[in-house]
């Protein structure tokens, strides 16, 4: 890294970032409607565009993090994942990085803003990974109890208390901050805090950090991952569930309604799946 320019940026996005993330990291904060807008504003709108041009800052090492944190995830629960989540997507980096790890598994993309899941939707195009985009907030997960194996998390807002609802019981969350590798042991100790997980484990990579939260229940047999027979679309609506009330999902001509007559529109064939956006 040797041009000072870009060296100058990395520090100075390590400065801001040490200082913003534990604040994400603690619920009363992140949830206030401000945060997630400002966060949803700088980190989507206002940088959409130009995110690849940040990621190519790194120099390939954007993902190393991450990379260390999928490793670790798959040391501790072998070939037991077969649904990943990555949540506020961007680009689609996450996805495409964790599909070399597990091609086998079926992902599900969320991101806040539509923009950035065409995007990621045109970046995962080759992956073999069956992938599904789908427009929806972190902080109300459109998906049923304990249906994720893993889920990724990377440079946006956390919501800890969502995540360890829809994992599995021995469920996985990597969570990766790319900037604020000096709060890695802050960042370990404040999702600690939530005793949400059984173990808690992380470590400073390179700029940037990961956390990995498992959920307690790793011992019990994992569920049916992939029912035979089924198709792409069928497993998508069976994982999904209403963002407003958690009911059960079908998919109708121009969108997908729930049990309790929630309707979600599709825009560019992606479920807008946001309680604001519900028809009905
Ligand atoms: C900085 S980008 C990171 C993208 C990707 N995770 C990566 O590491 O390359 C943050 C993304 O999170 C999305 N985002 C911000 N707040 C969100 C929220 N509450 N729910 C879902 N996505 C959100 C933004 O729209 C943006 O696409």
């Amino acid at each position: 890294m040797k041009n000072p320019f870009v060296a100058l940026s990395l520090f100075i996005s390590q400065v801001l970032f040490s200082i913003i993330t534990p604040f994400l990291l603690m619920p009363n904060i992140a949830r206030l409607r401000f945060t997630r807008h400002l966060i949803a504003f700088c980190f989507g709108r206002a940088y959409g565009n130009r995110y690849q041009n940040i990621i190519d800052t790194f120099r390939g090492k954007y993902g190393s993090a991450m990379a260390r944190g999928l490793a670790k995830a798959k040391e501790m629960a072998g070939n037991n994942i077969g649904v990943i989540v990555d949540c506020g997507t961007g680009t689609g980096f996450v996805t495409k990085q964790a599909a070399e790890q597990f091609p086998n598994a079926v992902f599900i993309a969320f991101d806040l803003l539509h923009e950035m899941l065409m995007q990621a939707r045109n970046n995962c195009r080759d992956i073999t990974a069956e992938v599904s985009h789908v427009q929806a907030d972190t902080f109300a997960l459109p998906l049923a109890d304990e249906s994720a194996d893993l889920v990724l998390v990377q440079n946006t807002m956390p919501c800890f208390m969502e995540f360890a609802r829809v994992c599995r019981p021995g469920g996985i969350v990597v969570y990766v901050d790319s900037s604020a590798g000096w709060i890695a042991n802050i960042a370990k100790r404040l999702v600690k805090r939530y005793l949400l997980f059984e173990t808690v484990v992380g470590e400073r990579i390179d700029l940037g950090f990961y956390v990995l939260a498992q959920k307690a229940g790793k011992d019990k047999e994992y569920g049916k991952l992939q029912i035979e027979g089924e198709t792409e679309q069928q497993r998508l609506y069976n994982l999904l569930r209403c963002p407003i009330d958690k009911s059960a999902v079908s998919i109708k001509q121009d969108g997908v309604c729930c049990n309790e007559n929630h309707q979600f529109l599709f825009h560019d064939g992606i479920p807008v799946m946001l309680a604001e956006k519900a028809e009905g």
